[in-house]
């Protein structure tokens, strides 16, 4: 399978237990999952509200799963530098929420982490065709954000594939990532539309079979698709 084809499931950390947030961030990595996407939300720019970076150092220093953090904040720029002290190697900031978009994901380069930029369902792919340049990963919100549990949107299929039909005219070597409402059920449409890395809360939690039940279910629904697509 091509190398952007490769299928990465990233648990969302909002369904843990958050008492034992160090085990089961632990157990994710044991059940296959291949990097973490923290919830990071300030309740302004969304309803909620969830964890800071000294959880996420806390949780670093037990586990070596890669992280990511999903910044659904009005101001990325502020707490930036202390996602990627925590241990964040890639920062995702949301084009609705950053003025100066280009400034904001440069910076995160300089930081020495990559960056990504994320899509609220309305928000249109224009909104980041000029700085695609500087991302290696964008995310398709296949839910209004703020909480896990949600219907996924399949509405947002034609998005997904406008981002990746974009990325192959450019050559440029950037991952579509969809969240919200991804299951064994929704995973197929959304990897048959272009996502390839998809983060899953409620479907890997509440997995009757458990987490590493979740996961390979998960990816080999996922794995079918695209291999069916040829
Ligand atoms: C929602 C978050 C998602 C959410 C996913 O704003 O960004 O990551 O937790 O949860 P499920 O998979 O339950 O929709």
């Amino acid at each position: 399978m091509p190398a952007d084809d490769v299928v990465r499931i990233a648990p969302s950390i909002l369904p843990a237990d958050l008492a034992r947030l160090g085990d089961e961030v632990a157990a994710l990595q044991e059940a296959g999952a291949d990097l973490i996407q923290w919830d990071i939300m300030d309740g302004q720019f969304v309803p909620n509200l969830t964890v800071g970076p000294d959880t996420v150092a806390a949780v670093r220093r037990v586990t070596t799963i890669p992280f990511e953090a999903h910044l659904m904040v009005l101001t990325p720029e502020v707490l930036a530098p202390r996602w990627v002290e925590a241990g964040c190697e890639r920062l995702i900031l949301h084009a609705e929420a950053v003025p100066h978009l280009h400034r904001s994901l440069a910076a995160v380069q300089e930081l020495g982490a990559t960056a990504g930029v994320a899509l609220n369902p309305a928000t249109p792919v224009a909104a980041i065709a000029h700085v695609l340049d500087l991302v290696d990963l964008v995310l398709v919100m296949t839910v209004n954000p703020g909480f896990g549990g949600q219907k996924y949107l399949a509405s947002m299929a034609p998005k997904i594939a406008e981002v990746r039909a974009l990325v192959a005219e450019r050559g440029l070597d950037v991952t579509i990532e969809v969240d919200g409402g991804i299951t064994a059920d929704t995973i197929g449409h959304a990897a048959a539309a272009g996502a390839r890395t998809f983060v899953a809360g409620t479907a890997l939690f509440r997995h009757p079979g458990g987490l590493a039940a979740a996961v390979a279910e998960l990816k080999a629904r996922a794995g079918a698709t695209i291999t069916a697509a040829g």
